[in-house]
């Protein structure tokens, strides 16, 4: 039965413009994926805006409709892509090179992705040292460049006609900088644009670029970008959602998994070692002591912020915790994580669990990107704006109010996005309280 009044959501009429900077691994699978989920030639695993259910009102009521049969969501047919890059290759050449997807399925999809190519890039090599490229635009100062992406956007959206549109950051990981006077304030910002300042990185200026054309930006990489006052001012002045950062896949996503069973039973833990092996563009770019910083920071405050030493020292007071990326082209997109974590029971008796993740990164990436899309555009039309607290499920540095510490407990996140959901449809909240049924 239905709590309360349900918010006024607009309908997805028209298509959606899918707005991708950085057209590499994550990005080409995604589309490549989208392409051949429309030809009924694979399944969209992973994504829940495509699978999953929710329940609603009580468990005796039997209503679990799908996601996507409970609340207006833009279907596939709708997306329209576009993307910039530093590389000239059409989406189906990148596609190619990404080597994640067989290639006779690729061959299936190539009309599509031979059509997309890449608008010249916004780039500076101070930001991502490890990868140079041809397709890169040239411009008097930062605030011209935003310009000229916002000429790039408004030439696509005359060209395909979409209706609203997202964009999300797939880009390569920009080295590690904290936010300065610059990101104070949108003045500031804007005057910092106009002087060149050496601090605002590209994917600030995509982000600064779509906000400014009125669309919604999440971040896939766990750079700084619109996780500065004065980006998050722009997008509440124009009324628009965000999120970030840093897609919550492979390792990460196993830490979210297994360290709040592990509290919830409040078994001591003493250590947590993580490497990988990566072999793709990514992990070259990760080979650069700068950008692995600013993995590194979203990586590590995972663990501490679902262990809460502050709360539980005897348990958590002491957990060395350490994360390596090692640059092993073989391996390709074909990721290899390995963990130790060294936890106590019992009366302080050691024991050890070991992982052996053999994950597919961008196979793990793409479904996220689809949800993303899918849920900023529904939050858009509903009138959201400011940081989606929501949507930390998808991210391992889950963008939050200065006030709170961000939630890394996926379960915590499920429900959190689940009962968004229900709140936007005027649906009771479910609390897991159920006292009634046994009355
Ligand atoms: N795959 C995953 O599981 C995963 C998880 C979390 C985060 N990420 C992040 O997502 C991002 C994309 O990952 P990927 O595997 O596709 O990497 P990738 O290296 O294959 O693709 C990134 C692309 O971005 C391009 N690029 C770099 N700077 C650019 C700029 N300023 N403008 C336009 N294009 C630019 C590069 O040329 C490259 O083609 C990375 O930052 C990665 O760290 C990926």
């Amino acid at each position: 039965m239905a709590g309360k009044e349900s918010i006024r959501i607009a309908p997805p009429e028209g298509k959606l413009g899918v707005l991708l900077p950085g057209m590499g691994a994550v990005s080409t699978t995604f589309i490549a994926g989208v392409e051949a989920v429309k030809r009924g030639l694979g399944k969209p695993i992973g994504s829940l805006t495509q699978l999953a259910t929710v329940r609603l009102g009580k468990r005796t009521e039997g209503r679990t409709p799908l996601i996507k049969d409970f609340v207006p969501l833009a279907g596939l047919d709708a997306l329209e892509f576009c993307g910039w890059d530093i590389y000239e290759d059409n989406a189906y050449e990148a596609t190619r090179k990404a080597a994640v997807l067989d290639p006779m399925l690729i061959e299936k999809v190539r009309e599509p992705l031979e059509k997309l190519h890449p608008m010249d890039a916004v780039f500076d090599q101070n930001y991502v040292r490890r990868i140079k490229g041809p397709n890169v635009k040239e411009a008097a100062n930062k605030m011209e460049k935003a310009e000229m992406l916002m000429d790039d956007i408004r030439c696509f959206q005359q060209r395909t006609g979409v209706a609203r549109m997202v964009m999300v950051w797939c880009g390569s990981t920009e080295v590690f900088h904290r936010p300065a006077e610059v990101h104070q304030s949108l003045k500031s910002f804007e005057a910092g644009l106009a002087k060149n300042d050496p601090r605002i990185a590209p994917s600030q200026i995509y982000a600064y670029a779509a906000l400014k054309m009125g669309v919604p930006h999440a971040n896939g990489a766990p750079n700084l970008t619109t996780d500065t006052p004065a980006l998050l001012e722009l997008a509440r002045e124009r009324n628009l959602p965000i999120c970030g950062k840093d897609f919550k896949t492979g390792q990460t996503f196993m830490k979210t998994l297994i360290a709040p069973g592990l509290k919830a039973r409040m078994l001591g833990m003493s250590g947590w070692y993580s490497t990988n092996i990566l072999g793709n563009r990514d992990g070259e770019v990760l080979d650069d002591p700068g950008s692995f910083k600013s993995k590194e920071e979203t990586k590590l405050s995972v663990l501490s912020q679902i262990l809460q030493p502050e709360l539980y020292s005897e348990l958590y007071g002491n957990v060395f915790h350490t994360v390596r990326i090692n640059y092993y082209p073989p391996r390709g997109d074909a990721k290899e994580g390995w963990d130790n974590i060294d936890i106590f029971g019992w009366l302080g008796y050691p024991m050890q669990i070991k992982i052996n993740f053999l994950c597919r990164d961008s196979i793990l990436a793409a479904p996220l990107v689809l949800d993303l899309v899918l849920f900023l555009d529904l939050a858009h039309r509903a009138g959201m704006r400011g940081i989606q607290e929501w949507l930390s499920f998808y991210f391992k540095a889950p963008m939050h109010a200065p006030q709170l510490y961000p939630e890394h407990d996926i379960f915590i996140q499920l429900m959190k996005l689940k009962n968004t959901l229900r709140w936007m449809r005027g649906e009771d909240l479910i609390t897991h309280l159920g006292l009634e049924y046994y009355d």
